[in-house]
């Protein structure tokens, strides 16, 4: 396909070109967004529409499986776990790393005539003829579900939801922390460097939501498939889901928010445990763009006091925007600079993009020619389409071989001492000059549509990374991702991408955060300050402060916006000090809700009303750090006052100065801190460098626990258990432990008291041993 300049100049007045791209990507991105017209005319087709028809038989398969059947020949499979069910209509065969493996299967039992009515126990199904679900808690129904239509290898279904109820999960969503009412798009999308609340879809989909209601449930589709969830959109009291392929395949779990959440953890696996370095405070920008300025960020760091575990670099290091390569021009030497890094106690994470530059002479992309690793067309051609370095190839992550290549290549980046890896456009995000910014529907991943892996692609990349790092360095891998799709906790962290510089954005950070834990993914963090734009000093700081307690904690921005690093506000600098201090102080309590998210998919950071139900109105604006820290972050300029209602009846204390409170508080706000207050029973371990003390805050009992490891893959490692009984001056305690770590059993700890004038104070004391009790002097 010629095209020339004069076309070109038409286009760009037209502005179907964005002016950021070069002529020669302007020429590329036309021409592939007129390829991907031309296939779409000549593969669009008519899909037929079938329904299931009347049930024509029943049958128990085994104890916990049974098959009804329809006229129309398809047939419903239902399998009974302890917890829920698993309703099949159409497998699908794509590997989607989901799995019922770990759930308890429970019989399930055939009960009475008239409809078939299917139970685990308490949780029953009843089947009508034309095959309308609906589904019971003893005799209570929560949920109906229409006879599903199905429409090429997709369906679509309609289904109830009580008046009351409201929805949370789906992956990333810039909505509020309730997602009733909209329209949820499937289809992981790469938002264009910048974007603002409520803007959807964003890098992560996943269908999974939950229903927080009379009855509580989720509900899993196991389709990555191009799709959309209606959360009762026009409030007729139904959600309706459409997938364009992938089958049918769903799981259903009623149970507290708590216990369902253990059961997406048990399907879409575990949270990896990260290594401990990652829970430090990161510092990144596009791009610092030679050695001599990464060196002097690092110094910077350190001759201002200020604590630091990574350095990114963005995709300047390379040499033209080629994967595993380096720009030795500006990074003379990358591994040496690395190593005078590590001696600095501070570690490189540097970015990957999956599209391989198309350059006969580049080594990468031939080999992966030779293996026949790409993404190809309908017609067997492989699919180039520009992204940074002018037309890339895609490797078919879905595909074993290609994960195995594709890992065996981040050799390159042990070679030059990066120990983290950032994955990035990975949705994935292409140029064109209109329509959707991926690969179309039809692109062929080794005889699998686009559209039914474009979900998981990004997840099969973090894979391909994961796998080689653990089996090549015996290392626990640190891997960022930006997109994702059920499970790629197992692998990589994520964050919200491309978020503007506003006030607006810092807000929504917040249930964006929540719902990707409430989908199964805890470990997320955002661009502190937002990545496009230039925050102001305020916006900036508040920021900051509220990353602190999220569980991935880096600054990033965009090319042309102001720097970020700490002593770019110098009015504001001891603050941030501070804020990266706490940051480390809280860093074995991090690491320790890390080890009780990976047992029970339980999230990092919660919405208050998981601890305290009844207190919806703190979910979009304030969260929880594990159970017991709550974080009320300055969500507006110029803020001088807050009034918080502290959730439940119990008491509070200030995390700054231990001050006992409850109910409504009013705070005044200055600069230098946001809200945070430590409920009554906890105990925080808190580090202060090699000393760590246990903060102890009660009148009464308390309980917590701490996790340490030596950092393996499969670790040594300790877990305690802590309880405290404070009477007056009498305290009593018992320590349990678990696990194989050599070490001693000795703590200090630091009891939280209020004078008899009223005022906070502190009394140390040490425990040793399994149990005992003191008299505090
Ligand atoms: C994308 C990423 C951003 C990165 C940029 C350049 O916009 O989301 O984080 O800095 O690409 O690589």
């Amino acid at each position: 396909m010629e095209i020339n300049s004069l076309q070109l100049n038409n286009l760009r007045r037209l502005s179907e070109i964005s002016s950021f791209l070069s002529e020669p990507i302007a020429i590329e991105a036309l021409k592939y967004t007129l390829t991907v017209e031309d296939f779409e005319r000549k593969v669009a087709r008519d899909l037929p529409v079938v329904s299931p028809g009347h049930v024509t038989g029943v049958s128990l398969l085994h104890d916990n499986e049974a098959r009804i059947s329809f006229s129309s020949g398809i047939s419903l499979r239902v399998r009974a776990f302890e917890r829920g069910m698993r309703l099949t209509w159409v497998e699908s065969k794509i590997d989607t790393g989901i799995s019922d493996r770990l759930l308890k299967p429970a019989k399930l039992v055939q009960e009475g005539s008239g409809p078939v009515v299917l139970s685990n126990g308490s949780f029953k199904l009843k089947v009508e003829d034309d095959g309308t679900i609906h589904y019971l808690l003893g005799e209570r129904e929560f949920r109906r579900d229409d006879p599903p239509e199905f429409v090429g290898d997709g369906f679509r279904q309609a289904s109830s939801i009580e008046e009351s109820a409201r929805i949370h999960g789906t992956g990333e969503r810039a909505m509020n922390y309730d997602l009733r009412g909209s329209l949820l798009k499937m289809w992981n999308h790469d938002a264009n460097g910048s974007y603002g609340s409520f803007e959807d879809p964003l890098y992560i989909s996943i269908p999974v939501y939950i229903v927080e209601g009379e009855v509580t449930y989720l509900v899993f589709h196991n389709n990555p498939s191009q799709g959309e969830i209606d959360m009762d959109f026009n409030h007729q009291g139904m959600i309706r889901a459409r997938f364009s392929g992938c089958g049918h395949d769903m799981f259903i779990f009623p149970g507290s928010l708590k216990e369902v959440l253990r059961c997406l953890r048990d399907i879409s696996g575990p949270q990896s445990l990260p290594p401990r370095w990652a829970l430090g405070f990161h510092q990144s920008r596009y791009s610092y763009m030679n050695g001599d300025e990464v060196m002097s960020v690092a110094r910077g760091f350190k001759d201002n006091g200020l604590p630091i575990s990574a350095i990114h670099l963005d995709i300047d290091y390379m040499d033209g925007y080629r994967v595993f390569t380096v720009d030795r021009n500006r990074f003379v030497d990358l591994a040496g600079m690395n190593r005078d890094l590590a001696s600095m106690g501070i570690r490189t994470v540097a970015i990957i993009d999956p599209g391989v530059k198309v350059d006969d002479n580049y080594s990468v992309y031939r080999e992966g020619l030779r293996r026949d690793a790409y993404v190809k067309w309908p017609d067997g051609t492989y699919v180039n389409s520009p992204v940074w370095p002018g037309n890339v190839a895609f490797p078919d992550f879905t595909e074993e071989k290609v994960r195995d290549w594709w890992g065996s290549n981040y050799e390159f980046f042990e070679e030059n001492g990066i120990s983290g890896i950032w994955h990035d456009m990975n949705e994935p995000a292409v140029f064109p000059v209109r329509g959707d910014n991926s690969l179309p529907w039809f692109a062929d991943h080794h005889g699998r549509l686009h559209r039914d892996v474009h979900n998981i692609y990004a997840m099969h990349m973090a894979r391909a990374a994961y796998e080689y790092m653990v089996k090549r360095r015996g290392e626990r891998p640190f891997i960022l991702s930006r997109s994702g799709w059920a499970g790629i906790q197992k692998y990589s962290a994520v964050w919200t991408g491309d978020t503007e510089s506003t006030w607006d954005a810092l807000r929504i950070t917040i249930p964006t955060i929540l719902n990707l834990g409430l989908s199964g993914i805890p470990f997320a963090g955002v661009d502190v300050g937002g990545f496009s734009g230039s925050p102001s000093d305020e916006l900036f700081v508040r920021w900051f402060q509220m990353a602190t307690f999220l569980p991935l904690f880096r600054v990033h921005s965009s090319k042309g916006s102001r720097p970020r690093e700490p002593w770019h506000f110098p009015r504001h600098l001891e603050i941030l000090r501070k804020y990266l201090r706490v940051r480390y102080s809280l860093i074995d309590h991090i690491m320790t809700l890390f080890y009780i998210t990976r047992d029970t998919g339980l999230p990092i950071v919660r919405p208050v009303s998981m601890e305290f139900p009844g207190e919806e109105v703190l979910d979009d604006v304030a969260f929880m750090l594990g159970d017991s820290i709550l974080v009320v972050p300055v969500l507006q300029p110029g803020q001088r006052y807050r009034y918080t209602k502290l959730p439940g009846k119990g008491h509070w204390y200030s995390f700054w100065n231990g001050e006992r409170v409850s109910g409504i508080v009013e705070e005044r706000i200055s600069i230098q801190d946001i809200p945070v207050y430590v409920r009554e029973g906890s105990i925080i371990p808190v580090r202060d460098g090699e000393r760590l003390r246990l903060h102890v805050y009660t009148e009464s009992v308390a309980e917590g626990s701490l996790y340490m490891d030596d950092d393996a893959v499969d670790p040594r490692y300790a877990f305690w258990t802590f309880r405290f009984r404070v009477d007056g001056n009498s305290v009593e305690y018992s320590v349990f432990k678990e696990g194989q770590l050599d070490t001693d059993n000795e703590f200090v700890c630091v009891l939280h008291m209020t004078s008899s004038e009223g005022r906070p104070v502190t009394r140390e004391f040490e425990v040793t041993g399994r149990q005992g009790g003191l008299t505090l002097s």
